[in-house]
């Protein structure tokens, strides 16, 4: 297995809408999903689209943990194609980061639950319900399938800050809303 080179901000890669994958089965998707389960783990991440990796595809992988703190042992999901459809109308702000936007984090509303669907990598149809943070990050995977990235759906972007900076965003937040600090943090 490889790492891949991960682009960053700047990168048009990451504003283009990917395309569907064909045969999930082919061996060079086989070792695509392989890659960047691998490039995930080693930067720490949560999720990965392919476009992140300089390849214009629909296809993603993400640890299933529905906290931070969880342990992040599981199996990572692989999913092409990926389709995701809201349960219920709640939505919730959560903090966010990305690969492809190193230093920084932001909050955004998103989804509290989604049902995603897909084809596994032998080319099966996979589906399943997600909650707290593993539906974040399966919306914010999707939106790099469709060329968004996270700053594009802050609600306000005066919630965006450097990591190092973060316990004095959550303060100004706090005050702000007077609302808890993130439900994901
Ligand atoms: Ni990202």
């Amino acid at each position: 297995m490889t790492l891949l080179k991960i682009a960053r901000l700047g990168h048009p890669v990451l504003l283009q809408p990917a395309l569907p994958v064909a045969d999930p089965r082919a061996p060079e998707m086989q070792r695509l999903a392989d890659d960047m389960v691998e490039t995930m783990l080693d930067a720490r991440g949560l999720g990965l689209a392919a476009p992140q990796v300089h390849r214009s595809l629909r296809l993603l992988v993400a640890l299933p943990i529905a906290a931070r703190e969880e342990p992040r042992d599981a199996a990572p999901l692989v999913l092409f194609n990926p389709e995701l459809e809201p349960i219920g109308a709640e939505g919730e702000e959560g903090l966010e980061g990305c690969l492809s936007i190193p230093g920084l984090r932001g909050f955004v509303p998103r989804w509290r639950a989604v049902r995603w669907r897909g084809l596994d990598r032998t080319g099966a149809a996979l589906e399943g319900v997600a909650e707290g943070l593993f539906a974040r990050v399966l919306q914010h995977e999707v939106d790099h399938l469709d060329g968004i990235l996270y700053l594009a759906r802050m609600s306000d972007t005066r919630r965006l800050a450097f990591e190092a900076e973060l316990p004095h965003l959550m303060e100004w937040v706090h005050e702000q809303t007077g609302a808890g600090d993130g439900a994901d943090e």
